[in-house]
């Protein structure tokens, strides 16, 4: 398979093929078996990676930490520019000629929708958007569908359900993408109708001619869900807290409600959870959040680091 990545910024998922994705995937389960058997490589000796966090992250950004180093190289590790000269007011643009300077691939959480693509266009090093405000989220989105390809003989057949603020929630909009490119034709879509997933990607993903169930219902529609993918509804997005207030717990995955879900189904999460899957759900075998997802960000995320920076 052909590396499409060497030397590219990885904005968004829009620019990713099923090949790129099963490159990733193969390679994600080679670096598992390196790390299983010897804990690092030292594929990456030498190179550095900044990891530039303007809103908070926990996963993303020790996943990315924690990847460079597995991989044999070092890191700039800032999570949180409270302390850095973006504090005194330095412009995206400078802050990425700064960087550039001193990694060699740079991995950019920010709360502005499109910031990242702005960023990459004034670095000289390739830029990984790790969240774009409510837009993107693409490592989320290779990392869960390395997760769904584990558990499913193919992407084909399953209906997968997304659930929660599909309208902010940056996860869900690079994931559909992701699944529709890699064959999932049956998406069933639960939110209230203020948080819907936006019309664009709606109609972008009947145009690859896959079936949309839209519902406020989950209640109604998970016994028909292969995937259960539950999201935070994001607080940080919202201009009126009583808004936000009125929908957090819009969907509360608890035991009665698995007990209507398929016993072959598996419950997602990308984390941080706020009280929209129990905690007595966690001993579910079909809980994958903890057991799975997050760990399979760590070796995809190495994966896109070589795949980037080794050709
Ligand atoms: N899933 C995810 O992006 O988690 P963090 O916000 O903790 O990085």
């Amino acid at each position: 398979m052909k590396n499409n990545f060497y030397n590219k910024s990885l904005i968004s998922i829009k620019s990713v093929s099923k090949e790129d994705s099963l490159y990733i995937f193969e390679m994600a389960d080679k670096l598992k078996n390196e790390v299983i058997k010897k804990g690092k490589t030292n594929d990456l000796e030498g190179k550095i990676l900044a990891a530039l966090c303007y809103e908070p992250s926990s996963r993303t950004f020790s996943s990315f930490i924690t990847a460079i180093q597995r991989l044999g190289g070092g890191f700039i590790p800032l999570n949180g520019m409270e302390h850095t000269s973006v504090a005194k007011g330095e412009t995206i643009s400078d802050t990425a000629k700064v960087f550039s300077s001193y990694a060699d691939i740079i991995v950019l959480r920010h709360p502005v929708v499109g910031s990242v693509s702005e960023f990459a266009k004034s670095a000289t090093v390739p830029v990984i958007n790790a969240g774009d405000g409510s837009r993107e989220h693409p490592t989320q989105a290779f990392l869960d569908s390395y997760t769904i390809g584990k558990h499913f003989k193919s992407f084909e057949n399953i209906t997968v359900g997304l659930v929660g603020d599909l309208l902010y929630g940056r996860t869900v909009h690079s994931l559909s993408l992701l699944l529709s490119k890699l064959g999932v034709k049956k998406f069933i879509f639960i939110s209230p109708d203020l948080l819907k997933m936006p019309p664009e990607i709606v109609s972008g993903l009947k145009m690859l001619n896959c079936e949309i169930t839209e519902s406020e219902s989950l209640d109604s529609s998970i016994g028909n869900m292969d995937i259960i993918y539950m999201t935070r509804v994001q607080k940080e997005r919202f201009s009126d807290i009583l808004v936000y207030e009125k929908y957090k717990l819009a969907y509360i995955l608890n035991k009665s409600l698995m007990q209507k879900a398929k016993s072959s189904s598996i419950v997602l999460h990308p984390l941080p959870r706020v009280g929209e899957i129990l905690e007595e759900i966690d001993s579910d075998p079909r809980a994958l959040y903890f057991r799975e997802e997050m760990r399979n960000g760590l070796y995809v995320r190495m994966a896109i680091i070589k795949s980037i920076l080794m050709q």
